[in-house]
């Protein structure tokens, strides 16, 4: 097995998306790329919630790292508690911007507890010593996930051989992360990096054209061999052998092994488990929803003018009615294996998440 320090060196990301600058946050406006290069300043947690609302940064971990941030410059006011109550008004505009990706939540909820520890036990004197803590905490945020995506890189290695082509969903590389390597890209990104020949289907991903925009960019920009396919390519790609595993990222996945991703996946999920070929989740333990069932959760639903437009350009009767749900869920027994950064998960998933991610 590789180690970490070999992936480090092997892998030198290119794409960061989210730059932190002490007293604003810069983000690469995803809705414009690759056609635009524009980063978008934001110095308030409303103007990262609306970014986040409207996708100039998207992808569950993306979105956590965000709102990390987010909450830091929510820490605001004349002493401790204002500072706190605002954070905590912030904390609730972070979480309604989007309602699937539970690294969001996940995210807000670590950076209020630690503020609120820190403030009971003494730890920090005043709104200055609060804001440092809080900036250190959202760092730590962001540099626990390089490393985390690191080691599912590792663990997905293993399941790929030289000469594979991976099939995935959306984007879930390093645009989708924040750090440049990304969840369910990192296998074939770190494969690529020592060397191995492999490649990798890129679904175009309609409406948001997240495959065809973010993905495709992304790995010509790392230098990884990638097909674009229609959405509605998949089942004959999986069909004539052409990929020997599916890869994709989760926005939660619950503790009975349920994966939510962007919607399209549990279509590659059936097909692949149909044909044989394995189909992997990857996402680092953040993602993971250990309180919901199916039932709880909301598949959001976002405006149907994505749909009857592509890019402003009229693709179907103005006035056509639209159901757009933008992520979809995968029922266990589709699902091979959810790859973590703690190992690769396998079933029976009631049995076996809890063993992993509560490490
Ligand atoms: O709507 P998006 O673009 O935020 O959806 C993103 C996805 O579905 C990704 O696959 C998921 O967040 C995992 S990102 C590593």
């Amino acid at each position: 097995m590789v180690t970490l320090e070999e992936a480090k060196n092997a892998f030198k990301p290119k794409l960061k998306p989210i730059e932190w600058k002490k007293d604003s946050l810069l983000l690469l406006d995803q809705s414009l790329l690759p056609f635009q290069t524009v980063w978008v300043k934001l110095t308030d947690p409303e103007g990262v919630a609306s970014s986040i609302k409207n996708m100039q940064v998207r992808g569950a971990p993306a979105i956590g790292i965000t709102a990390s941030y987010g909450m830091v410059l929510s820490v605001r006011g004349d002493n401790l508690d204002e500072a706190i109550s605002s954070m905590r008004k912030a904390k609730a505009v972070l979480d309604s911007a989007r309602p699937t990706a539970v690294n969001l939540s996940w995210a807000t909820s670590r950076m209020l507890e630690k503020a609120n520890l820190a403030v009971e036990q003494g730890e920090v004197k005043d709104v200055n010593e609060l804001r440092e803590l809080m900036e250190r905490e959202a760092n730590s945020v962001f540099e626990e996930e390089l490393e985390a995506e690191l080691k599912m890189g590792i663990y997905g290695l293993e399941k790929i051989n030289s000469g594979d082509a991976v099939l995935t969903q959306c984007n879930a590389g390093g645009l989708a992360t924040g750090t440049g390597l990304g969840t369910a890209l990192a296998p074939v990104k770190l494969a690529h990096a020592l060397g191995m020949d492999v490649s990798v289907f890129a679904p175009e991903t309609r409406p948001w054209l997240q495959g065809s925009r973010l993905t495709v960019y992304e790995l010509m920009t790392d230098g990884v061999k990638t097909t674009l396919i229609t959405d509605t390519a998949v089942g004959l790609v999986m069909y004539k052998g052409m990929v020997q595993s599916v890869m994709v990222g989760a926005d939660r996945i619950l503790s009975d092994g349920h994966v939510y991703n962007k919607i399209g996946t549990f279509k590659e999920a059936v097909i692949a488990h149909e044909m044989g070929i394995p189909f992997f989740a990857l996402a680092p333990t953040s993602t993971f929803d250990m309180k919901n069932r199916v039932e709880d959760v909301k598949i959001e639903e976002r405006d149907p003018n994505e749909v009857r437009y592509i890019r402003g350009v009229p693709v179907a009767p103005a006035e056509v009615e639209v159901y757009n749900p933008v992520f979809d869920v995968t029922p266990p027994k589709y699902v091979t294996g959810i790859i973590t950064e703690n190992g690769i998960i396998y079933p029976p998933f009631e049995k076996n998440v809890r063993k992993i991610v509560e490490r």
